[in-house]
């Protein structure tokens, strides 16, 4: 059972990876940046979720130096853009984001979504800086089960992570328990469904029963269910909120009552519309 915000799931490299991590997606402007940046850290987050799709590597390469706090302190994961995919691209695009983040080492890089194109070239590079110790893990993001079949067809190091959009109303069942099969860690992005689950009439009554927000009890059932969950807020209270939900737990009927809201609720892109046009 999931006690602290310092637990982490057991990677199948055997490195150990925070299972609450904050998210920095639309997090680009410094004043808005540096309050909830420190915020997470004084609330006890180490892991940080960026790419270089959302812009803001130096930014947040720049804020958690600030932090006073030793870089092996934190867990940073990033992920290769979709222009970026390909051999060459790949392993110029994380050199730079290295700079930026101004870290020798990344600990989790992963695939931002599947390419068609690009799919075994990106991969191999990132291979090559797993090989050369520049990245501590590596996986990908948004993969649906045969991108992964595929991938492992030919290639030699096993994605450690698949980082999918999950929330109670896109529950993602039967690729959570795939992924537990195949000893790779789910990872929940938009893990509170970006507004409707937040309103939602079941989770607002398990909350009130605890005495907490629809966001802890959101948290909470990723964190039960297994799940690495990276909530992303700009506001300090919400963020000290969705840090602090070691405090109570979600019963077996409560976590039920969670998993029965599933109705393809897709708020993002589909992963394989995307796989056929990058
Ligand atoms: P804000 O950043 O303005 O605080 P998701 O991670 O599922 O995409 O959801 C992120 C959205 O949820 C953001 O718009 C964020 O708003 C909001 N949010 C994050 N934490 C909470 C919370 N504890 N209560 C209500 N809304 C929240």
């Amino acid at each position: 059972m999931v006690t602290s915000i310092k637990d982490t799931i057991h990677l199948n490299n055997g490195v150990d990876m925070p299972q609450h991590g904050f998210g920095v997606y639309l997090i680009k402007d410094e004043d808005e940046a540096r309050p909830a940046i420190a915020k997470a850290v004084a609330s006890g987050y180490r892991a940080f979720d960026t790419a270089q799709f959302y812009e803001n590597e130096a930014l947040v390469g720049k804020l958690l130096k600030e932090s006073g706090l030793p870089r092996s302190d934190f867990f940073i994961t990033t992920k290769v853009t979709n222009p970026k995919q390909g051999y060459d691209s790949t392993l110029r695009s994380v050199e730079k984001s290295m700079k930026d983040l101004q870290v020798e080492q990344i600990d989790l890089l992963l695939v931002h979504w599947p390419s068609k194109k690009h799919f075994f070239e990106t991969w191999k590079a990132f291979e090559r800086l797993y090989d050369e110790k520049l990245v501590r893990s590596i996986g990908v993001s948004n993969y649906e089960k045969h991108h992964l079949e595929k991938l492992a067809a030919r290639s030699n190091v096993k994605p450690a992570v698949n980082q999918i959009e999950c929330h109670p109303y896109l529950a993602q069942k039967d690729l959570r328990a795939w992924l537990a099969e195949q000893n790779i860690a789910a990872e929940a992005w938009s893990p509170l469904g970006r507004g409707a689950v937040l309103n939602d009439e079941t989770i607002g009554g398990i909350a009130e029963k605890h005495g907490k927000s629809p966001a802890q009890v959101i948290i909470r059932w990723h964190l039960q269910h297994g799940t690495i969950v990276i909530p992303k807020s700009v506001t300090p209270a919400r963020i000290a909120q969705n840090a602090d939900v070691y405090d109570f737990s979600l019963t077996d009927e409560e976590m039920s009552a969670i998993d029965a809201l599933d109705r393809n609720g897709r708020t993002g892109p589909v992963p394989d519309e995307v796989y056929e046009k990058i």
